[in-house]
This record gives C-alpha cells, structure tokens and sequence, in this order.
C-alpha cells in the first residue's frame, strides 16, 4: 500500500483524528493522495451524531464502491463513530469494505493493513485500546498555523440525545505535562494558536492524579513561549466554573471565546435532555462572565424538535436567544439515535415542525448575528492572518472573538498578529483595514 486518501465527516474531533491517521501513515512510508480515485487505499472517517452524517457516508460508500469495481486492489477502510457503533455489521451492507477500525484504535492502523495483506476476509478492530489517551501520536498537521491538540477522549454525560458516550466511551485525560510538551513542539514548529480538543473540557483532569483541572492546564500552556492564541472546546455549561472565566480573564493567550451549548432555552426541554443545570443557571454564568470580559464571544449549539417540545418550550429557545444575542449558532433538528434514552421518550415530532422550528431559529440568528457583528465597525482588532482571502482584501484572518476578517495587505504578514480597523460589517466576515 502506498499511497491513501481520508475522507472526512463530522466534527473537529474526527478532523484531528483524520490528521493523526496521516502522521501515522506516512511513518510507514505512505504518501496521502488528493483523490480517491489515485489511492491504493480510501479511508473513510465517518460520524455518527445524526442521521444526516450517516447517510451522507453511506453515499459516499457507494461512490468508492463503483471505483472498486473498476480498480478491485483498492483497499476501503470505515474509521471513526459509524465504524464504532456498526464495527462488523458495517461488512453486511457493505462486503466490500477491508477494515473497519474505531476512533480509539488508529494507532494499530498500521498492523491492520499489515493484516489484511495476507488475509483474505475483513479486518474488524473496534476492541478501543485502552492506553490510547497514554499515547503520543505522530501527526501530519493540515494547517501550519493554528493546531489541534487533543486533551481528552470520551464523554460522561449521557445527555440524552447523544450516542458520543456509547462510541467515545468513558472520559479519560491525557497528562497536562504530556499536553505541554505537544505544545510546545508545536510552537518549535512556527505554530502560533492551539485550540485544545475535548467532549467536555471543563471536566478535564478527572481521574488524574494531583490536581490537574482545566484552568491549571491553560496556565500551564498559557506559558509556553511563542505560541499566540489559544482556544478551546466543547465547554459543558454545567461544569463551566469561577476557575475557568477568571483564566479567560488573566491569561493574555487565551482568546475571548466561548462555545457553550445551551441546546434548548426551555427547563422542562434542559430536564428531559439530562443536561443537568437550568435556563436560569446557563444565564447566571453568562452574566458572570459577561461582568468581567463585557468582549467575549459566544456561540452555542440548539437542537430543536426533541422529543416533547411544545410550542412554549420552543418559544422560550426563542426568546433565550434574543436574552442571549449569541455571535453564531449552531442549530439542528434533533435526530434519532440507537442506544440513546431519549428514543423511548414520547412526543417524537414531525420532520415538518422541526424543519419550520429549525428556520426560525435561523432566521432570528441572522439578524443577531449581523447586529452584533456592525457594533464591531470602527473597532481595532487584534487578528492573526492566516492566508490570502478569497473574497474582499488581499488577506484574510481572525479576530480573537473568532471572526472571519478580510484586509488589504503585504502577504508578508501571513503567520503574523495584526491589528486591524473594521469598517464593514456582513453575516459571515468583516472587512478591515490595516493600521500602521
Ligand atoms: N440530534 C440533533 N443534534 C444533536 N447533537 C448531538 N446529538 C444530536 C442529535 N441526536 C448536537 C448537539 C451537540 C452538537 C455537537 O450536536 O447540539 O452540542
Ligand atoms: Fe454528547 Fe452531552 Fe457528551 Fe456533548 S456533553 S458529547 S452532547 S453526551
């Protein structure tokens, strides 16, 4: 096998996994394809969190499974949370897949080709290697200046709708020195953001020995010279603690940003989601942090259409984001998924209330959205640029609240902080001008 090409789907997550299968790869000798249809072999690493992902793989399965047809050495290989929940079922609807391994398993990549080689059926490995999160991975790096890095795996919240906790499993911490050490070849490497990966990160350093907790780890790499910016997600807004916004506060890398899913403003909705903290508790915290960072961004994640939502309940996810006036959202129908609780609750909606609710909220957003994003005309804006702009400007890049800006520009400036003056203002970016 020599060269191979992913195909990626779902979150940052997956992304990050996507890049580890590379590093991986390429130790062995291989060489990554732009095309699947150059590859000896075509990795699909898939998602699971609703249905949509799931079919949109299987579609793509079909399409590889047409260029097989012509080309029978191609080798598919099924990584990732769909490959988790299925592992050998996948192998029924799809025979012609070659391995089939889960997201835990990646560093045994290379001894499942080695298997397969001389092995004539499918190799299956979801078993999950229970060190993974002991181990350091090698890396190829899709972007040279802003990275990824892992600080956790799993999840132990079971909300739910979510079947991340039955294919990511239990949460487990990687050691805050083993962390500091990625970041800081990252920074030998000219890296200049991190953003630190996790289900839940707030809950980081459970089990760990010592005291290792969320806000110790960002001071911690906080310190690490040359790296600029760090960011973080996904934030529970229960576990989001007094700790955690005053290092937002103190700590000068770490960019005023938050990503904290509320998913519904209803109680009764919050209670039957397992969410485990109220409409009031959510606001109260926003409003500590909003006290003392009146600048932050925010952004969070809606699921409209759960099971038993009434037109009040999704009323009050209405009126929550007008209370709010988050930066952006991330809105989704709720979808069914096997294993979760909230399959055998009662009140399933149709797809047409949840298809009219998820407009709605849309629509509200955009216009938050684009409010909040004029009061930013005649700001300065701090902004590492990131590359040449494919719309507006020369160059393009990001504020530390995470908005995309557009800006004329030396290209020299690519890889560097600038501070920029917005003077316009759309849904999606900024455009800016350069100060001197
Ligand atoms: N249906 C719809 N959205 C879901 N999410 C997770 N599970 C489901 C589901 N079953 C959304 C949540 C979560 C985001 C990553 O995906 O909003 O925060
Ligand atoms: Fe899923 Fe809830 Fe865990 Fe997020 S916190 S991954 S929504 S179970």
């Amino acid at each position: 096998m020599k060269s191979f090409h992913i195909i990626t789907f779902g979150c940052q997550m997956n992304e990050h996994d996507s890049e580890r299968m590379t590093g991986i790869l390429e130790e062995q000798g291989c060489t990554s394809s732009s095309v699947a249809e150059n590859a000896d072999m075509v990795i699909l690493n898939t998602c699971s969190i609703r249905e949509k992902a799931e079919q949109k793989f299987y579609s793509e399965l079909g399409r590889l499974k047409k260029i097989k047809d012509e080309r029978p050495g191609l080798k598919i290989a099924v990584a990732g949370c769909i490959a988790q929940q299925e592992g050998a079922n996948i192998l029924s609807r799809a025979p012609y897949v070659d391995i089939v391994f889960g997201p835990s398993d990646i560093s045994r990549l290379p001894s499942m080709i080695e298997r397969k080689r001389s092995w004539s059926l499918p190799v299956v490995d979801v078993a999950g290697d229970p060190d993974y999160h002991r181990k350091r991975i090698p890396t190829t790096r899709t972007d040279r200046l802003k990275a990824w890095v892992s600080i956790m795996y799993g999840c132990d919240n079971y909300c739910t709708y979510c079947v991340v906790p039955y294919l990511r499993g239990r949460e487990r911490s990687r050691l805050p020195l083993e962390i500091v050490s990625e970041v800081r070849e990252l920074a030998g490497k000219g890296y200049k953001e991190v953003t630190l990966l996790g289900q839940n990160v707030n809950s980081y350093g459970k089990g760990l020995e010592g005291d290792a907790n969320f806000p110790s780890l960002l001071r911690m790499v906080d310190d690490v010279p040359a790296i600029e910016r760090i960011r973080f997600v996904t934030s529970h807004p229960r576990d989001l603690s007094d700790g955690l916004i005053s290092a937002l506060r103190d700590l000068p890398k770490v960019c005023e940003f938050l990503h904290l899913p509320v998913q519904s403003g209803s109680n009764d909705v919050l209670k039957a989601m397992n969410r485990r903290y109220t409409r009031e508790d959510y606001l109260g915290k926003i409003m500590r942090l909003r006290e003392v960072l009146p600048s932050v961004t925010l952004t969070t994640d809606i699921i409209v259409g759960f099971p038993g939502e009434q037109e009040r309940d999704f009323a009050m996810t209405m009126d929550f984001l007008e209370e709010v006036q988050y930066d952006g959202i991330f809105a989704f129908k709720y979808s069914k998924r096997p294993g979760t609780a909230a399959l055998r609750h009662d009140g399933h909606l149709t797809d047409d209330i949840k298809e009219k609710r998820l407009a709605q909220v849309l629509d509200l957003q955009r216009k938050i959205t684009s409010r909040n994003n004029e009061k930013l005309v005649d700001s300065l804006q701090e902004v590492l640029v990131d590359g040449l702009s494919k719309k507006g400007g020369t160059l393009s890049g990001r504020t530390r609240g995470n908005k995309a800006v557009n800006f004329n520009a030396p290209a020299a400036l690519i890889g560097s902080l600038a501070m920029v003056r917005i003077i316009a203002a759309g849904m999606n970016s900024l455009t800016g001008h350069l100060c001197e």
